[in-house]
C-alpha cells in the first residue's frame, strides 16, 4: 500500500505540461464564478455581476427546433463546417441585415461557439514572428489565443476618454512589417464600447493597403444601444474575418454555436483545421440554431430593451458612489467603471478592491487587470434587476 503510494506521488511529480499549457491563464470570469459558488455553499447570499451570459431562458421555439431534430435522427455526423441550412441562414442574415454577399458553401464555416472561430482563424492566419494587433482594454481569452498561435501581441491603448474607441490613426502608429493581423471586438467586451463606421471602414482599408486581416468578434452585434449595427460586414471581405455566435444574442450559451465568414482560403483553413480537431459542431444544436437565425427576430429587441434599462440602471447606481466614475457604455451588457478613486493603503488596485467587494458585500465582479487595466472593473448587467438593485445598494453602503 505504502509502496503504491510512493509510486503514485513520484509519478506525479513527474508530469511535464507542454510549455504552451505551462504559460495558459485560466479564464478570470470561471474562477470568479467558482469563489462565488463556494460562498454561496456556506450560505452566503451572493449577488453576480462576474459571468457575461444572458440571464434569460432559450426561447422555447428555438428548444422545440431541437427537439425535432432529435426526432427527425439529425444526430449524426455533420458536414464539418456545419449543415448548409445553416450555412445559409448565416449568408442570408448578413445579406438582409447589411447587404453583405457571403458565398455559404465557401465562406461560411460554423463553429462550436464564436469562441472556436477564432482560435481557428488565428491558428490559420497567425505564425511565430507575426504581431498582431489588440485594443487594451481586451476579452481574457484574445492574449491567450494569440499567445497559442505563436504570434506576439502589440497593445493599443483605448481610453475611457474617448469611451474605450479607436480610431485608424490609432492603429497605424502600430504597424510594422510584421504586422499579420487585428483584432477588433465591439461593441466590445469588457468596455461596452462601439466604434465609429467611418473609422472601421478605415482600418479596414488601411490594413487592405499594408497587407494584413481584420478580425472583427461581433458576438455582442445586436446589442447596441444608440440603434445602429456597427457590423463589419458591408466594407468588403477580403480582409475580413468576421466572427458571430447564437450565444448571447438567442441567449444560446451553452449550445455552443458561432461561425465565421470572411475569404474562401480562409475559412477552408479553418474548417480543415475543425476537421482535425472537434469536427463539426453539435447536429442537434445546429439545428435549433437555424430556427434562431431565420425565425422572426422581435424577441432579440425585447432582450435588448430590458438590458438598456438595466444599463442605465447600473451606471447611473455606480456614479452615486464616491470615487467611482462610470461612462455610459454604447453597448455589449457590461459596466467598466473607473474604481481607482477608492483605492487606499488597504485596497492599493483592481484585484484588491473586487476580493474587498467579495468578502465584504457578496458582490461578484471581475477585476480591470484581467482585460489589461488596473484601476478599473467589469460588471455584467445581465442579471434581474432585483439583483442589480441589491448589489448597487450594497456598494453604495460600502463606499458611501
Ligand atoms: C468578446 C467575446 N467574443 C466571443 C465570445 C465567445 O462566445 P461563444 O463562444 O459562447 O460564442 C465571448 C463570450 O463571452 C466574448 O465575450
Amino acid at each position: 500500500m505504502c509502496r503504491l503510494l510512493t509510486d503514485f506521488f513520484e509519478r506525479g511529480t513527474m508530469i511535464k505540461l507542454a510549455n504552451r499549457v505551462s504559460n495558459l491563464s485560466v479564464a478570470a470570469t470561471i474562477a470568479m464564478k467558482r469563489k462565488a459558488n463556494e460562498l454561496a455553499a456556506k450560505g452566503v447570499d451572493v449577488v453576480d455581476f462576474g459571468i457575461g451570459e444572458p440571464d434569460f431562458p432559450t426561447p422555447e421555439f428555438i428548444k422545440m427546433a431541437a427537439d425535432r431534430a432529435m426526432a427527425k435522427n439529425y444526430t449524426k455526423y455533420t458536414n464539418t463546417g456545419g449543415i448548409p441550412e445553416l450555412r445559409n441562414a448565416v449568408a442570408d442574415k448578413y445579406h438582409r441585415e447589411y447587404g453583405a454577399n457571403f458565398d455559404a458553401k465557401r465562406e461560411v464555416v460554423i463553429t462550436c461557439g464564436g469562441k472556436q472561430a477564432l482560435y481557428n482563424v488565428m491558428f490559420a492566419l497567425f505564425d511565430r514572428g507575426d504581431e498582431v494587433i489588440l485594443p487594451n482594454p481586451y476579452w481574457v481569452t484574445f492574449p491567450e489565443q494569440i499567445k497559442l498561435s505563436g504570434a506576439s501581441m502589440v497593445e493599443l491603448h483605448t481610453c475611457e476618454e474617448n469611451g474605450f474607441s479607436l480610431s485608424a490613426g490609432d492603429v497605424e502608429k502600430l504597424i510594422t512589417p510584421r504586422t499579420k493581423g487585428i483584432i477588433l471586438n465591439f461593441p466590445n467586451n469588457p468596455t461596452g464600447a462601439v466604434i465609429p463606421k467611418r473609422e472601421l471602414q478605415k482600418i479596414i482599408e488601411m490594413a487592405r493597403k499594408r497587407d494584413f486581416y481584420v478580425i472583427f468578434d461581433e458576438c455582442y452585434e445586436k446589442f447596441v444601444y444608440n440603434g445602429s449595427s456597427i457590423s463589419g460586414a458591408p466594407f468588403g471581405k477580403e480582409n475580413v474575418i468576421l466572427v458571430g455566435s447564437c450565444s448571447k444574442t438567442y441567449s444560446m450559451t451553452g449550445w455552443r454555436i458561432g461561425w465565421a465568414a470572411g475569404p474562401a482560403e480562409v475559412i477552408q483553413a479553418m474548417e480543415n483545421l475543425q476537421s482535425q480537431s472537434t469536427s463539426n459542431p453539435n447536429s442537434i444544436a445546429q439545428w435549433a440554431a437555424v430556427e434562431a437565425l431565420t425565425c422572426n427576430q422581435s424577441f432579440v429587441q425585447a432582450m435588448i430593451d430590458e438590458y438598456r434599462r438595466r444599463r442605465d440602471v447600473v451606471v447611473d447606481g455606480l456614479n452615486r458612489v464616491p470615487g467611482i466614475k462610470c461612462a455610459l457604455p454604447e453597448g455589449a451588457f457590461y459596466a467598466f467603471p473607473n474604481v481607482s478613486g477608492c483605492f487606499n493603503s488597504s485596497i492599493r488596485d483592481s484585484n484588491e478592491f473586487i476580493n474587498y467587494l467579495l468578502e465584504e458585500a457578496g458582490v461578484v465582479t471581475i477585476s480591470g487587470l484581467e482585460f489589461g487595466r488596473d484601476g478599473y472593473l467589469r460588471l455584467s448587467y445581465a442579471t434581474s434587476m432585483e439583483r442589480i438593485n441589491e448589489g448597487l445598494k450594497r456598494v453604495q453602503k460600502l463606499f458611501g
